[in-house]
């Protein structure tokens, strides 16, 4: 049985979407069998995302409308085809899928697999109770702004109301280059305001959403692995920027 893991914010457009297909690509490279499913009903972002949108003949209305099963739904990643999507509808029907119906369908998807990834919707209401209630751990996404880090405490706390294991903290969007000059507050310090653990620090990258970012090679590949080693528990150890040569040795006795 899989892991069932929502992947949540608060605050909406932080990369909760990025951060599912990216780090199902990554867990796919190491092996892992893995299905993301877009729990954003009426707004498909994770099969655009994963550039697979051309490929959708099922989405998650004509599974919970019974029309095909949960397997018969899903489209594989052509690069990591142990990747695999279960897509959003594209129309606002989100009410027709119940909470009790998306978790059933999930957790069948879970027998087959090794992860299933739940890319949540912004906000903490119906959207976000449907995902954490077919969940049973939780990655909360924040960007260092102090508002979306705000909508992550918040969110940690409802989180708490619910039967998930919180798997800790992702911080996207880091500029190193503000938190070295002591204008950004690193990931470390975030988390640790807030109590929670770190479980990756993923850098501002442009590259996104262009080149689809895992399998480019890079700073945010290396992060994305290295988040994917501590989803498995098999490291502790986030991303920081790998710098070398004298000006590194002198940004580095600066504030982080
Ligand atoms: N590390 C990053 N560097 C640069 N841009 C990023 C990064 N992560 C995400 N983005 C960009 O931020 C935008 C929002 O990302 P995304 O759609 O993943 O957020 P979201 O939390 O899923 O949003 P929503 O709450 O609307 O579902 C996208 O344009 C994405 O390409
Ligand atoms: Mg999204």
């Amino acid at each position: 049985m899989a892991r069932l893991i929502a992947v949540v914010s608060g605050k909406g457009g932080v990369g909760k979407t990025t951060v599912t297909a990216n780090l199902g690509r990554a867990l796919a490279a190491l092996g892992r069998k893995v299905t993301l499913v877009d729990a954003d009903i009426g707004l498909n972002n994770l099969d655009v995302a994963l550039d697979m949108e051309e490929r959708v003949v099922y989405d998650i209305l004509d599974v919970a409308d019974g029309r095909v099963t949960p397997e018969e739904a899903l489209v594989a990643d052509t690069e990591f085809p142990s990747l695999k999507l279960l897509a959003s509808v594209r129309s606002g029907v989100s009410d027709k899928i119940k909470a009790a119906r998306f978790a059933a369908l999930t957790s069948v998807l879970g027998i087959a697999a090794d992860y299933v990834l739940i890319d949540a919707p912004a906000g903490v209401e119906s959207g976000f109770h449907r995902a954490v209630c077919a969940a049973k751990e939780a990655l909360i996404v924040t960007t260092p702004h102090i508002g979306a880090v705000k909508d992550a405490s918040r969110t940690a706390e409802i989180l708490s109301t619910y039967d998930v294991r919180n798997a800790g903290l992702i911080v996207n969007r880091v500029r190193y280059d503000l938190v070295r000059r002591g204008d950004a507050v690193s990931p470390r310090k975030i988390a640790a305001l807030m109590r929670m653990k770190l479980a990756g620090a993923l850098p501002e990258s442009d590259k996104i959403g262009i080149d689809q970012l895992y399998g480019a090679r890079g700073e945010s590949a290396r992060a994305y692995m290295m988040l994917a080693y501590v989803v498995e528990g098999r490291s502790d150890r986030v991303y920081e920027p790998n710098e070398t040569g004298i000006m590194s040795l002198f940004k580095r006795r600066q504030k982080w």
